[in-house]
Protein backbone atom coordinates (compact mmCIF):
# COMPACT_ATOMS: atom_id res chain seq x y z
CA UNK A 1 0.00 0.00 0.00
CA UNK A 2 1.27 3.15 -1.43
CA UNK A 3 2.45 5.47 2.26
CA UNK A 4 0.60 8.60 2.93
CA UNK A 5 2.06 11.90 3.83
CA UNK A 6 0.87 15.62 4.58
CA UNK A 7 1.65 19.36 5.11
CA UNK A 8 -1.10 20.75 7.40
CA UNK A 9 -1.27 24.39 8.17
CA UNK A 10 -3.56 27.81 7.57
CA UNK A 11 -3.22 28.95 4.74
CA UNK A 12 -1.57 26.05 2.53
CA UNK A 13 -2.66 27.09 -1.11
CA UNK A 14 0.69 28.24 -2.05
CA UNK A 15 3.25 25.66 -0.40
CA UNK A 16 5.25 24.08 -2.34
CA UNK A 17 5.91 20.75 -0.02
CA UNK A 18 3.40 18.47 -1.99
CA UNK A 19 5.64 19.54 -5.48
CA UNK A 20 8.83 18.97 -3.31
CA UNK A 21 7.83 15.59 -1.71
CA UNK A 22 6.72 14.06 -5.14
CA UNK A 23 9.36 14.72 -6.47
CA UNK A 24 11.90 13.71 -3.74
CA UNK A 25 9.37 9.98 -3.91
CA UNK A 26 10.43 10.29 -8.02
CA UNK A 27 14.17 10.66 -7.71
CA UNK A 28 14.44 8.05 -4.79
CA UNK A 29 11.55 5.77 -6.04
CA UNK A 30 9.72 5.43 -2.40
CA UNK A 31 6.08 4.49 -2.77
CA UNK A 32 4.37 7.34 -1.27
CA UNK A 33 1.47 9.93 -1.64
CA UNK A 34 1.87 14.04 -0.63
CA UNK A 35 -1.08 16.22 -0.15
CA UNK A 36 -1.72 19.10 1.60
CA UNK A 37 -4.31 19.81 4.23
CA UNK A 38 -5.71 22.93 5.37
CA UNK A 39 -6.88 22.89 8.48
CA UNK A 40 -9.26 25.36 10.65
CA UNK A 41 -7.13 27.36 12.84
CA UNK A 42 -9.20 25.53 15.62
CA UNK A 43 -8.99 22.04 14.33
CA UNK A 44 -5.51 20.93 14.39
CA UNK A 45 -6.11 18.14 17.21
CA UNK A 46 -9.27 16.73 15.34
CA UNK A 47 -6.66 16.88 11.81
CA UNK A 48 -3.78 15.33 13.16
CA UNK A 49 -6.32 12.83 14.94
CA UNK A 50 -8.08 11.90 11.70
CA UNK A 51 -4.58 11.55 9.81
CA UNK A 52 -3.53 9.44 12.24
CA UNK A 53 -6.94 6.72 12.15
CA UNK A 54 -6.16 7.05 8.26
CA UNK A 55 -2.48 5.21 8.90
CA UNK A 56 -1.15 8.28 7.66
CA UNK A 57 2.85 7.87 8.00
CA UNK A 58 4.19 11.32 8.60
CA UNK A 59 3.23 15.11 8.66
CA UNK A 60 4.88 18.31 8.00
CA UNK A 61 3.34 20.86 9.97
CA UNK A 62 3.65 24.73 9.03
CA UNK A 63 2.49 28.50 10.08
CA UNK A 64 0.38 28.41 12.87
CA UNK A 65 0.52 25.25 14.06
CA UNK A 66 4.15 24.05 14.55
CA UNK A 67 3.99 25.27 18.73
CA UNK A 68 0.69 22.80 18.85
CA UNK A 69 2.29 19.83 16.96
CA UNK A 70 5.14 20.22 19.65
CA UNK A 71 2.64 20.06 22.36
CA UNK A 72 0.97 16.91 20.48
CA UNK A 73 3.64 15.10 20.31
CA UNK A 74 4.34 11.71 22.17
CA UNK A 75 8.29 12.31 21.79
CA UNK A 76 10.27 14.90 20.71
CA UNK A 77 13.98 14.85 19.16
CA UNK A 78 16.71 17.15 21.24
CA UNK A 79 16.51 20.40 18.75
CA UNK A 80 12.69 20.04 18.39
CA UNK A 81 12.46 20.39 22.36
CA UNK A 82 14.84 22.94 22.13
CA UNK A 83 12.69 24.79 19.09
CA UNK A 84 9.47 24.62 20.86
CA UNK A 85 8.03 23.73 17.81
CA UNK A 86 7.58 20.48 15.97
CA UNK A 87 7.60 20.77 11.89
CA UNK A 88 8.09 17.22 11.44
CA UNK A 89 5.60 14.22 12.93
CA UNK A 90 6.59 10.62 12.31
CA UNK A 91 3.72 8.21 13.02
CA UNK A 92 4.90 5.03 14.05
CA UNK A 93 2.43 2.56 15.83
CA UNK A 94 0.05 5.42 16.32
CA UNK A 95 2.83 6.98 18.33
CA UNK A 96 3.69 10.56 17.57
CA UNK A 97 7.20 11.38 16.93
CA UNK A 98 7.97 15.23 16.52
CA UNK A 99 11.04 16.93 14.71
CA UNK A 100 12.21 20.18 13.72
CA UNK A 101 13.91 20.09 10.60
CA UNK A 102 14.05 24.15 10.02
CA UNK A 103 17.14 24.52 11.31
CA UNK A 104 19.17 22.13 9.89
CA UNK A 105 17.76 22.81 6.68
CA UNK A 106 19.08 26.33 6.98
CA UNK A 107 22.10 25.25 7.91
CA UNK A 108 22.93 23.05 5.20
CA UNK A 109 21.47 25.53 2.67
CA UNK A 110 23.93 28.04 4.01
CA UNK A 111 26.88 25.70 4.38
CA UNK A 112 26.51 23.28 1.09
CA UNK A 113 24.19 24.95 -1.40
CA UNK A 114 26.13 28.63 -0.91
CA UNK A 115 29.82 27.62 0.80
CA UNK A 116 28.86 29.60 3.56
CA UNK A 117 30.76 28.13 6.49
CA UNK A 118 29.94 29.25 10.08
CA UNK A 119 32.54 28.40 11.79
CA UNK A 120 33.81 31.67 13.70
CA UNK A 121 31.56 33.65 12.47
CA UNK A 122 29.86 36.58 13.82
CA UNK A 123 25.81 36.20 13.09
CA UNK A 124 23.02 38.25 13.63
CA UNK A 125 19.52 36.63 13.66
CA UNK A 126 16.86 39.48 13.20
CA UNK A 127 13.79 38.66 15.09
CA UNK A 128 12.84 36.37 18.51
CA UNK A 129 9.76 34.84 17.43
CA UNK A 130 9.00 31.04 16.51
CA UNK A 131 10.72 31.00 13.57
CA UNK A 132 13.95 32.47 15.03
CA UNK A 133 13.68 29.86 17.90
CA UNK A 134 13.64 27.38 15.62
CA UNK A 135 16.73 27.43 13.98
CA UNK A 136 19.19 28.71 16.94
CA UNK A 137 20.46 24.82 18.02
CA UNK A 138 21.40 23.51 14.79
CA UNK A 139 23.45 27.48 14.22
CA UNK A 140 25.20 27.33 17.27
CA UNK A 141 26.20 23.74 17.04
CA UNK A 142 28.24 25.17 13.71
CA UNK A 143 30.36 26.98 16.33
CA UNK A 144 30.06 30.44 15.21
CA UNK A 145 31.96 33.01 17.11
CA UNK A 146 28.44 34.51 18.44
CA UNK A 147 25.32 35.14 17.70
CA UNK A 148 23.55 38.29 18.46
CA UNK A 149 19.52 37.99 18.45
CA UNK A 150 18.13 41.87 17.56
CA UNK A 151 14.10 42.46 17.87
CA UNK A 152 11.82 45.06 17.97
CA UNK A 153 10.28 44.26 21.69
CA UNK A 154 14.23 43.90 22.81
CA UNK A 155 12.65 41.32 25.91
CA UNK A 156 11.93 38.42 23.96
CA UNK A 157 15.04 38.73 22.05
CA UNK A 158 17.35 38.53 25.76
CA UNK A 159 14.39 35.68 26.80
CA UNK A 160 15.66 33.98 24.01
CA UNK A 161 19.10 34.25 24.02
CA UNK A 162 19.19 33.03 27.68
CA UNK A 163 17.09 29.44 26.39
CA UNK A 164 20.16 28.90 24.53
CA UNK A 165 23.01 30.35 26.85
CA UNK A 166 24.74 26.51 27.44
CA UNK A 167 24.99 26.20 23.66
CA UNK A 168 27.09 28.48 23.27
CA UNK A 169 27.99 32.21 22.84
CA UNK A 170 24.45 34.12 22.67
CA UNK A 171 22.92 37.68 23.21
CA UNK A 172 19.92 39.95 22.26
CA UNK A 173 19.02 43.00 22.35
CA UNK A 174 17.07 46.30 20.45
CA UNK A 175 17.92 47.25 16.89
CA UNK A 176 19.57 50.70 17.77
CA UNK A 177 21.93 48.39 19.71
CA UNK A 178 23.36 47.16 16.64
CA UNK A 179 24.81 50.85 15.62
CA UNK A 180 28.80 50.63 14.86
CA UNK A 181 28.90 46.38 14.88
CA UNK A 182 29.39 44.64 12.13
CA UNK A 183 28.35 40.71 11.26
CA UNK A 184 29.65 37.84 8.89
CA UNK A 185 26.38 36.59 8.58
CA UNK A 186 22.75 38.00 8.94
CA UNK A 187 19.76 36.49 8.91
CA UNK A 188 16.41 37.73 8.97
CA UNK A 189 14.07 35.63 10.97
CA UNK A 190 11.13 38.59 11.42
CA UNK A 191 7.58 38.66 9.86
CA UNK A 192 8.14 41.69 9.08
CA UNK A 193 8.38 40.50 4.83
CA UNK A 194 4.56 39.97 5.01
CA UNK A 195 4.19 42.80 5.09
CA UNK A 196 6.55 44.42 2.65
CA UNK A 197 8.75 45.39 5.56
CA UNK A 198 12.34 45.18 6.61
CA UNK A 199 13.37 45.27 9.91
CA UNK A 200 14.79 48.60 11.04
CA UNK A 201 18.50 48.24 10.57
CA UNK A 202 20.72 50.98 11.37
CA UNK A 203 22.88 52.00 8.90
CA UNK A 204 26.13 50.53 7.65
CA UNK A 205 25.31 47.28 9.95
CA UNK A 206 25.29 45.92 6.12
CA UNK A 207 28.26 46.01 4.12
CA UNK A 208 29.12 44.87 0.83
CA UNK A 209 30.64 41.86 2.05
CA UNK A 210 27.68 41.11 5.10
CA UNK A 211 26.73 38.12 3.65
CA UNK A 212 22.27 38.39 4.08
CA UNK A 213 20.30 35.45 3.90
CA UNK A 214 16.22 36.01 4.22
CA UNK A 215 14.52 33.00 5.47
CA UNK A 216 11.35 33.84 3.81
CA UNK A 217 11.09 33.25 0.27
CA UNK A 218 8.87 34.20 -2.44
CA UNK A 219 8.93 34.43 -6.15
CA UNK A 220 9.88 38.14 -6.49
CA UNK A 221 12.73 39.23 -4.58
CA UNK A 222 11.86 39.83 -0.68
CA UNK A 223 11.85 43.22 0.85
CA UNK A 224 14.83 41.93 2.58
CA UNK A 225 16.75 40.46 -0.34
CA UNK A 226 16.17 43.87 -2.23
CA UNK A 227 17.06 46.24 0.88
CA UNK A 228 20.68 44.09 1.13
CA UNK A 229 20.98 45.05 -2.50
CA UNK A 230 20.47 48.95 -1.61
CA UNK A 231 23.15 48.21 0.76
CA UNK A 232 25.86 46.86 -1.35
CA UNK A 233 26.10 43.48 0.01
CA UNK A 234 27.65 40.77 -2.26
CA UNK A 235 26.08 36.81 -1.03
CA UNK A 236 22.31 37.39 -0.67
CA UNK A 237 20.18 34.69 -0.52
CA UNK A 238 16.41 33.67 0.08
CA UNK A 239 14.56 31.26 2.01
CA UNK A 240 14.15 28.65 -1.14
CA UNK A 241 17.12 26.54 -0.38
CA UNK A 242 16.28 26.16 3.22
CA UNK A 243 12.46 25.30 2.35
CA UNK A 244 14.21 22.18 0.44
CA UNK A 245 16.27 21.37 2.76
CA UNK A 246 14.34 21.07 5.73
CA UNK A 247 12.00 19.00 3.22
CA UNK A 248 14.83 16.80 2.33
CA UNK A 249 15.77 16.47 6.36
CA UNK A 250 11.88 15.36 6.91
CA UNK A 251 11.76 13.05 3.60
CA UNK A 252 15.42 11.17 5.49
CA UNK A 253 13.74 10.83 8.68
CA UNK A 254 10.22 9.20 7.57
CA UNK A 255 11.77 6.84 4.46
CA UNK A 256 15.58 6.57 5.68
CA UNK A 257 17.45 7.70 2.01
CA UNK A 258 18.60 11.45 1.33
CA UNK A 259 17.25 13.13 -1.57
CA UNK A 260 19.62 15.01 -3.86
CA UNK A 261 18.08 18.94 -3.65
CA UNK A 262 20.39 20.41 -5.87
CA UNK A 263 18.26 19.64 -9.17
CA UNK A 264 14.98 20.15 -7.26
CA UNK A 265 16.27 23.69 -5.56
CA UNK A 266 16.91 24.56 -9.86
CA UNK A 267 13.57 23.14 -10.67
CA UNK A 268 11.88 25.61 -8.42
P1 LIG B 1 7.23 33.71 13.46
O1 LIG B 1 6.73 32.37 13.87
O2 LIG B 1 7.18 33.98 11.99
O3 LIG B 1 8.58 34.01 14.03
P2 LIG B 1 6.10 35.44 15.46
O4 LIG B 1 6.40 34.46 16.53
O5 LIG B 1 4.81 36.18 15.46
O6 LIG B 1 6.16 34.76 14.03
O7 LIG B 1 7.31 36.48 15.42
C1 LIG B 1 7.37 37.51 14.49
C2 LIG B 1 8.73 38.18 14.60
O8 LIG B 1 8.86 39.17 13.58
C3 LIG B 1 8.96 38.88 15.93
O9 LIG B 1 10.33 38.84 16.22
C4 LIG B 1 8.50 40.31 15.59
O10 LIG B 1 9.03 41.30 16.44
P3 LIG B 1 8.30 41.60 17.87
O11 LIG B 1 8.63 40.45 18.75
O12 LIG B 1 8.91 42.86 18.33
O13 LIG B 1 6.84 41.71 17.55
C5 LIG B 1 9.08 40.43 14.20
N1 LIG B 1 8.44 41.47 13.38
C6 LIG B 1 7.22 41.46 12.81
N2 LIG B 1 7.01 42.56 12.08
C7 LIG B 1 8.14 43.32 12.19
C8 LIG B 1 8.56 44.58 11.65
N3 LIG B 1 7.76 45.30 10.87
N4 LIG B 1 9.80 45.03 11.99
C9 LIG B 1 10.61 44.28 12.78
N5 LIG B 1 10.28 43.10 13.31
C10 LIG B 1 9.07 42.61 13.02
Amino acid sequence: MTDRYAVMGNPIGHSKSPRIHRLFAEQTRQDLSYQAILVPVDGFTAAVEQFRKEAGKGLNITVPFKQQAWQLADQRSERAERAGAVNTLSIENGKMIGDNTDGVGLVRDLTENHQVSLHNKAVLLLGAGGAARGVISPLLAQSPSAITIANRTVSKAVELATLFEDLGAIRGCGFPDLANQRFDIIINATAAGLDGKTPPLPAGVITASTTCYDMMYSNEPTAFVQYARQRGAEKIFDGLGMLVEQAAESFFIWRGVRPETSDIIHAL
